[in-house]
């Protein structure tokens, strides 16, 4: 271990003092000293296989050598400078290459940092432009912590916790949760429950002719990767359009192939009015975009919305090269690929291991949900966080989601082989048998 290995080590232990612990206590605080493709390499001479990439935004994996040298060209010539003040080529040659991925027309960009910021941009966006104050969000979702973003979240109450008052006329209505849908655990049902739920909004809380917009994750992220029944979307189209309700989709999360398709709303062809992309869209460099289509988001006049660094030339650059790895390197393919295999080792786990409640997920973005066998699906923390402490041991990394930390969820890069698959799927298997003999 070099000197500065071992002084990391040694500052790791300084971590409570010096931050605050609404950053520091996450799980599992791995002191990497370099990233690599799908694997991080840590301080302490160990290496873990990656299925968080950074929570689904090194999509290609670390370090991609064509966004690396994209950046650095880009950094050459200028690192930052407000857009606005000066334009820069990058961020012209993404608003051409976007469209061209996007689903619908959608071809005017507003810029930011991160996908919190998409987000307050589409809700602030759809108020702007109906002149209406509702903005219905769905229970269990996850769409950022700024206060706009935070209003709208609901996926566990702690993150809303001494945050009241919240920024107003925000609505929930019930996700279409098929596996804890009081109805029944069927997607028919569950889109029957979504469905009673909005019309209950629209008769006792807030008239649909006061509503700007839906705001919705084709599949919940932090909410436990929950796909909703195929017409769940297009049923929102349709209110919608009756209405003259704007449609805001959180593709955050979901975005730039993750699930197998370039955007999640494009395995059932629906069209957003406003959409949120971030994570995933520069493979790492901080970006994020509110999209909208020409029609709608030039109604948005100057000074009605502004930023400093948002559209930054070097996240540009590397937007700009990560589109072009994805297409050129047919990762779409290779996450529909590697899903479905993954997909299916998980699923032939659940047959032998009853804590494993489902399985589901689309593309890369899988999961596990755990219960206590033989009860009522109470969920299961605690054989879930097991399992990644165990799966850690074992050199893999994954992630925890759901409103208590019930499911265990897979990020893998687009980039995953059959045999990191494999890899992951044989540490799950070891890490479950230890965690529930
Ligand atoms: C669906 C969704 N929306 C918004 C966000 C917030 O993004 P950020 O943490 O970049 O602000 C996240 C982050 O996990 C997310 O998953």
């Amino acid at each position: 271990m070099s000197n500065s290995q071992a002084d990391f080590l040694e500052q790791m232990k300084r971590i409570p003092e010096v931050l605050a612990p609404s950053l520091a206590e996450d799980w599992p605080k791995l002191p990497v000293i370099k990233a690599e493709g799908a694997y991080l390499y840590t301080a302490d001479g160990k290496r873990y296989l990656d299925f968080t990439s950074g929570i689904a935004v090194t999509n290609l994996g670390h370090g991609h050598p064509r966004v690396l040298e994209a950046a650095r060209q880009q950094m050459e010539q200028m690192v930052h400078s407000a857009v606005g003040v000066t334009i820069h080529k990058s961020l012209l040659d993404l608003c051409e290459a976007l469209p061209k991925v996007l689903p619908g027309e959608m071809d005017m960009f507003f810029f930011g940092n991160s996908g919190a910021e998409a987000v307050e941009g589409a809700i602030k966006l759809a108020r702007y432009v109906s002149g209406r104050p509702g903005i219905i969000a769905f229970e269990g979702g996850f769409h950022g912590r700024t206060y706009g973003a935070a209003s709208v979240t609901s996926v566990k109450s702690k993150y809303r916790n001494h945050y009241e008052p919240f920024v107003p006329s925000i609505y929930f209505a019930p996700y279409p949760y098929a596996y804890r849908c009081p109805l029944g655990s069927t997607p028919e049902k569950a889109l029957e429950w979504t469905l009673l739920g909005i019309e209950r909004l629209f008769q006792h809380q807030i008239p649909p002719s006061q509503v700007a917009a839906f705001l919705v994750e084709p599949i919940q992220g932090e909410g436990g990767y929950i796909v909703p029944p195929r017409d769940f979307l297009p049923a929102l189209r349709r209110i919608c359009d009756e209405h003259g309700i704007l449609l805001i989709l959180d593709e955050v999360q979901t975005g730039f192939g993750r699930t197998g398709e370039m955007f999640a709303c494009q395995h059932s062809g629906v069209i957003p009015d406003i959409l949120a992309i971030a994570k995933g869209i520069a493979n790492g460099f901080p970006l994020s975009a509110t999209v909208a289509s020409r029609k709608l988001m030039s109604q948005w006049l100057p000074g009605a919305h502004g930023t400093t660094y948002g559209g930054n030339p070097i996240a540009c650059a590397a937007a700009l090269a990560t589109l072009q790895v994805i297409q050129e390197e047919n990762l779409l393919e290779n996450a529909r690929k590697m899903g479905k295999r993954f997909l299916d080792g998980l699923n032939a786990l659940k047959k032998k291991y009853p804590v494993i409640g489902e399985v589901r997920g689309l593309g890369l973005m899988l999961a596990m949900e755990f219960v206590y066998p033989n009860t009522d699906k109470r969920p299961n923390p605690e054989v879930a966080f097991n399992l990644l402490n165990a799966m850690l041991e074992q050199g893999l990394v994954a992630y925890m989601a759901g409103n208590v930390g019930q499911v265990v969820r897979y990020i893998p890069p687009l980039i995953v082989t059959a045999e990191q698959i494999d890899e992951a799927l044989a540490i799950t298997e070891k890490g479950l048998a230890q965690v529930t003999h």
